[in-house]
């Protein structure tokens, strides 16, 4: 199959809900594919890692946006997108980042590993009185989304009550991440942008009023004391980003990574009885099916690479779930391995756009899986799991689990007795 071929396969439903066998037919044209004037595909773990580090790239050219996204001004979760760290570049980026940064520090977010725990603890009992009642459980709608958007909105100080309203703007909204979307798509992700865009300007009016130690509060103060450092568009477009990245990618790690830990039941067992372990299985769980599977790039100067050139004006495709089963970088690459020599999923991106929320994610998932594991020793998949039909944030719309009394079948992924999985 030729690679434009093979790009429309990845961006068909086929495609999207298992992109694995896809990436290898692209990988079958090198790291680096041209698949169309100004559009290269990479798929090479080493090349992604360099063009998301190299200056040459961008996330935004007005003019090469306009030339590749036309009427993208009118679209509101665009220009929202185009307004956030995200989506901007140096020197707004630098200006930006280090104002967001200041929430993440490692000394806060070992204080959030304590809030973490707790409502790890109370979501995992609420699971088990439903689950012993023979209630059927959704572990997305039970555990996988509530505990990230709790973590967040503690974060940033959205009232609890309103938790429940964000599932459904941010997953309209992210939507607009996808490589290609249709306007139906796009119409319900401008819908989604301005109702969580509505919601996040009465919060910011109420923190005017009454401030309160919370990261909004900080934004809103960087904002009034100087209107130069954060805009009023910046401020909410900043919120909305982190609101939705704080949990729907964490939602999709915590999903995909208890799948993956169900079948192969010798690796969990020994995270279960073994907690320290968890640091190597998340990375692992992460490259092995991460929940961010692609970003993209604009090159403003030529590029060289291995012994080629990227044209100035090209558009990257960068698929960080490919690059993660790259064979160069980790050998058998679609083996679910916590004791391997080294793991380094790119799932978190690079680069000076390198994920904010990296170490509150890793977090998350260090906390959740063994108190699962420990918690309900017979877990199983329930039925069919269905993902969602997205391509840029992989991950389930349903995954039904339930109790099961018979011995677990025996994986071959771990050995007995095998040393301890390197921390990264
Ligand atoms: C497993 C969970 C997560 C994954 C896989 C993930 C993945 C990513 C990736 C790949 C990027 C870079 C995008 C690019 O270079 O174009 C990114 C950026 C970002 N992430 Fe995450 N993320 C996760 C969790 C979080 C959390 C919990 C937060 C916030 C609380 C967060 C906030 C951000 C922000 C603000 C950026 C933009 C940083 C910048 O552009 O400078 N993420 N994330």
């Amino acid at each position: 199959m030729d690679a434009a071929e093979a790009v429309t396969l990845l961006m068909s439903p086929a495609g999207r809900v298992d992109p694995y066998p896809v990436y290898e037919l692209l990988r079958a044209h090198g790291p680096v594919v041209e698949v169309g004037p100004s559009f290269f595909v990479v798929t090479g773990h080493a090349e992604i890692d360099a063009f998301l580090r190299d200056p040459r790239t961008r996330v935004f050219d007005r003019p090469l946006r306009d030339q590749f996204t036309p009427g993208w001004q009118d679209s509101a979760a665009m220009v929202s997108l185009s307004r956030s760290v995200l989506r901007t570049d140096p020197p707004d980026h630098t200006r930006m980042r280090r104002l967001v940064a200041g929430a993440f520090t490692p000394r806060r977010i070992a204080a959030l590993r304590e809030v973490v725990t707790a409502q790890a603890g109370e979501l995992a009992d609420a699971m088990a009185r439903r689950l012993r009642a023979g209630e059927p459980v959704d572990f997305v709608d039970q555990f996988a989304y509530p505990l990230p958007v709790g973590v967040i909105c503690a974060l940033l100080g959205v009232p609890a009550a309103d938790r429940s309203l964000f599932r459904r703007w941010a997953g309209d909204l992210t939507g607009v991440l996808e490589p290609e979307i249709s306007a139906e798509e796009l119409a319900v992700a401008d819908r989604g942008a301005a109702e969580l865009g509505a919601y996040l300007f009465d919060l910011v009016a109420a923190r005017h009023r009454a401030p309160a130690d919370d990261l909004t509060t900080a934004l809103v103060r960087a904002h009034d004391a100087d209107g130069d450092r954060l805009t009023a568009e910046e401020l909410l477009a900043n919120l909305m980003v982190l609101l939705v990245a704080g949990f729907e990618t964490t939602t999709n790690l915590l999903g995909n990574g208890l799948v993956t830990l169900l079948a192969h039941p010798r690796a969990a067992a020994a995270l279960r009885s073994r907690a320290e372990l968890a640091p190597a299985y998340v990375e692992e769980l992460l490259r092995h099916d991460s929940p961010v599977q692609l970003t993209t790039r604009l090159t403003v100067a030529p590029v060289p690479y291995g012994g080629s050139t990227l044209p100035a004006g090209s558009w990257l495709l960068l698929l960080l779930g490919a690059g993660n089963r790259d064979p160069r970088t980790h050998p058998e690459p679609a083996r679910f391995d916590p004791w391997r020599a080294q793991i380094q999923p790119l799932s978190f991106g690079g680069g000076p756009h390198y994920c904010l929320g990296a170490a509150l994610a890793r977090m998350e998932a260090q906390v959740a899986f063994p108190l699962l594991l420990r918690s309900f020793p017979e877990l199983a998949v329930a039925g069919t799991p269905r993902r969602r039909a997205r391509l840029t944030l992989r991950g389930y719309a349903t995954l039904p689990v339930t109790l099961c009394d018979q011995s677990p079948p025996v994986d071959a992924g771990t050995p007995a007795g095998a040393a301890t999985p390197r921390t990264p």
